[in-house]
């Protein structure tokens, strides 16, 4: 396998599609600066298709989905870095349009909205966020036309209005989500993890462990769940908590104290300047 860099909507066409046979094509989109999460979606996607497959990664910072004062301009890009990366776990090829090939009429005029499931959580704290995702999604996926399409339960929100939209929009493709891959220490690996000072990082333990505390509690239903969770926050320093939320998946809303069953544990917070994510699934009884 050979990954290439591809600057145009039809060379990108002609390196994944490259000849008649019918074989199976899987897609990995990210925003560049690839690490081990990364790599675990396009191995998974390798796997998905088998050897003969086709593999595409895509490489796009999405202007759409960052709101005003988020890190867009400071984004991390590594280009060179990631298409080795991509090339060393099983990727045929690498596409990573411009801006202006991406959107050549400037700001979309029609775009996806995300409706009630992406405006809790996440999409509280980042109005518009969900919407510009699904946007560049969708149209990642018609010019890649993929039969897979692979993305993390690091981002456990954005798998769910992926996976709605699908639905309900009728995308033909298969949704596939891929565990999120964590340092030996829990921590859950994050493109931003590159902002974080080493107290920072420190610090950002309390995310996961709170996860791990509150998953450990599960035996004892939701309840106990957020307390056990929360104590662990309560006792962190220099952690500004977002939200901390125990989840219904199907719809995204929160999980009442009567409820049983797989759930989402959320938790979003600022460490310094640098906003964070993480969450388990739970087995509440
Ligand atoms: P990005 O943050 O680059 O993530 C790309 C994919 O990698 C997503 O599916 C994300 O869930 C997955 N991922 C990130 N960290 C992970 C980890 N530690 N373990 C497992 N998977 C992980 O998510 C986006 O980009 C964008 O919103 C995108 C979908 C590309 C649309 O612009």
């Amino acid at each position: 396998h050979r990954a290439v860099v591809t600057l145009t909507v039809d060379d990108f066409e002609s390196a994944f599609w490259p000849d008649e046979q019918p074989v199976d094509n899987a897609v990995v989109m990210t925003m560049g600066a690839l690490h081990e999460g990364h790599a675990a979606l396009i191995r998974a996607a390798r796997k998905q298709v088998g050897r003969d497959g086709r593999v595409a990664v895509t490489v796009f910072v999405n202007p759409l989905q960052f709101g005003a004062g988020e890190d867009l301009e400071r984004y991390p890009r590594s280009l060179d870095d990631d298409v080795r990366l991509a090339e060393a776990n099983g990727a045929d090829v690498v596409f990573a349009p411009s801006v202006d090939e991406v959107y050549p009429n400037g700001e979309p005029q029609v775009r996806i909205a995300a409706g009630p499931m992406g405006e809790r959580y996440e999409g509280a704290t980042r109005p518009g966020h969900f919407d510009g995702v699904l946007t560049v999604v969708a149209k990642l996926l018609h010019i890649t036309d993929p039969d897979f399409a692979l993305f993390g339960e690091k981002d456990a929100q954005q798998l769910a209005v992926v996976r709605r939209m699908v639905a309900d929009l009728d995308f033909d493709v298969e949704i596939v989500g891929v565990p999120t891959v964590r340092e030996e220490d829990g921590l859950a690996l994050s493109s931003r993890n590159r902002y974080l000072s080493a107290e920072e990082r420190a610090r950002a333990l309390a995310l996961s462990g709170a996860l791990f505390a509150g998953r450990d509690a599960a035996a004892r239903g939701p309840k106990a769940v957020r307390e056990a969770a929360s104590a662990v926050l309560d006792a962190a320093e220099g952690v500004d908590l977002d939200y901390l939320a125990l989840i219904d998946p199907h719809d995204f809303t929160e999980a009442p104290d009567d409820f049983r069953g797989e759930a989402v544990l959320a938790v979003a917070a600022k460490v310094g300047a640098t906003r964070l994510i993480d969450n388990v699934h739970v087995i509440v009884r």
